[in-house]
């Protein structure tokens, strides 16, 4: 193949930027550029499509997860249960409220691996902050169990995966007391800049976010309890609306096509994503277990084929976090030696994803 097999490609076809510079003319032109009417519109469409009763938008995935975490009162003295494999935003969250990750383990799903909660649980565990890593759900089923035994607010950091579904059909955004859902230009539904959602079903959670949207303020006047400004901007909310429209069939089938062609055509020497029936996976990443993954990166670089680790490091090795997490072994350690993402995104071609497919066979045969 000729041509360079990109990991990402975040051009806008021509044929739909008249729509988005559409949308933005609109917001130029009633000139609410903060908080205007679209805000609103994204908010409502969001709770209806994830099916919360309260969305909030906000400034980013990162914001959304530390007000999620403030608006519970997580704060010093704090543990919170969360998973070592994540963008490191997801322990940040944690350590800005000022309390301490305690990192857990994965298993192959590349998610929380439910059987390792329940022995680092302490009278100080306050919740348990879970990731829907590559665009897959976590067991929600089993991590509701637990957080009800032992009285523990659960958090959804749904920021790779808005769009999947679990074998019930229940939605990312609507697991736990609060979901966080980033929207940065590399998420599967992307904003053309920084821009994330907060979920919840608790009037009292969303008032509290309300007001630590906007300074801790009550009606952007009376400030009751410190914070900064996290509002999403209106031409992003106006961006998000028109994607949203469009999710489905630009986005979301597309990947899936791609990556069941993936899973009929890669060989079976790597582990490649599983589901269970009926579950939907949006596919941020299609991510393989792999031998020899410094090995298979190099030679798909040669063969023009660009693919990513996410993540080399694992949160709790990270220097930040290495000196205080425990340092028992865990899967982790080993799994996140052989992850190898390869490209799966809405614009690649057939013949792409042929060509990738055959290359990662060739290395193996
Ligand atoms: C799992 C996860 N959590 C949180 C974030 C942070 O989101 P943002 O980049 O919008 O701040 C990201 C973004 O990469 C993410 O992948």
């Amino acid at each position: 193949m000729k041509n360079i097999v990109r990991f990402l490609n975040l051009s806008v076809p021509v044929r739909e930027q008249e729509l988005y510079l559409s949308a933005m003319k609109r917001v130029l032109a009633h000139g609410q550029l903060v908080l205007g009417k679209e805000i609103e519109e994204l908010e409502n469409s969001l709770s209806k499509y994830t099916n919360r009763k309260y969305c909030l938008a906000v400034s980013s995935g990162s914001d959304a997860l530390f007000l999620a975490l403030r608006a519970l009162n997580i704060s010093k003295g704090d543990e919170i249960i969360t998973t070592p494999l994540s963008w490191i935003a997801t322990a940040n969250a944690i350590k800005m409220c000022q309390a301490q990750p305690i990192f857990a383990d994965i298993d192959n799903s590349l998610n929380i691996d439910v059987k390792s909660i329940e022995k680092l649980i302490t009278i100080n565990t306050k919740a348990i902050v879970s990731v829907d890593f590559t665009g897959r759900l976590c067991d929600y089923e089993s991590l509701e169990m637990i957080c009800k035994k032992y009285s523990l607010y659960l958090v959804e950091d749904g920021s790779q995966a808005f769009g999947a579904k679990d074998c019930n059909n229940k939605l990312c955004g609507s697991f736990g007391d609060v979901s966080a859902i980033s929207h940065n230009p590399m998420k599967v539904f992307s904003a053309f800049g920084e821009a994330g959602t907060i979920y919840t079903d608790n009037e009292e959670i969303y008032d509290r976010l309300k007001i630590l949207r906007y300074a801790g303020t009550i009606n952007k006047e009376t400030c009751i309890v410190e914070s900064l400004n996290h509002r999403m901007d209106t031409l992003q909310a106006s961006i998000l609306l028109e994607r949203l429209r469009t999710l489905e069939k630009n986005v979301l089938q597309p990947r899936a096509k791609n990556a069941k062609h993936y899973d009929h055509s890669i060989t079976d020497k790597v582990i490649k994503p599983t589901l269970k029936r009926n579950e939907r996976h949006v596919y941020y990443t299609y991510t393989l277990i792999c031998n020899q993954r410094e090995e298979l990166q190099k030679y798909l670089t040669s063969k023009g084929i660009e693919t990513k680790v996410q993540h080399r490091t694992l949160m709790h090795s990270q220097p930040l976090y290495s000196s205080q997490s425990n340092t028992s072994k865990r899967y982790a350690d080993e799994l996140v030696k052989k992850i190898l993402c390869i490209p799966v995104h809405e614009k690649l071609s057939l013949n792409e994803i042929d060509y990738v497919s055959q290359s990662i066979n060739e290395f193996y045969s």
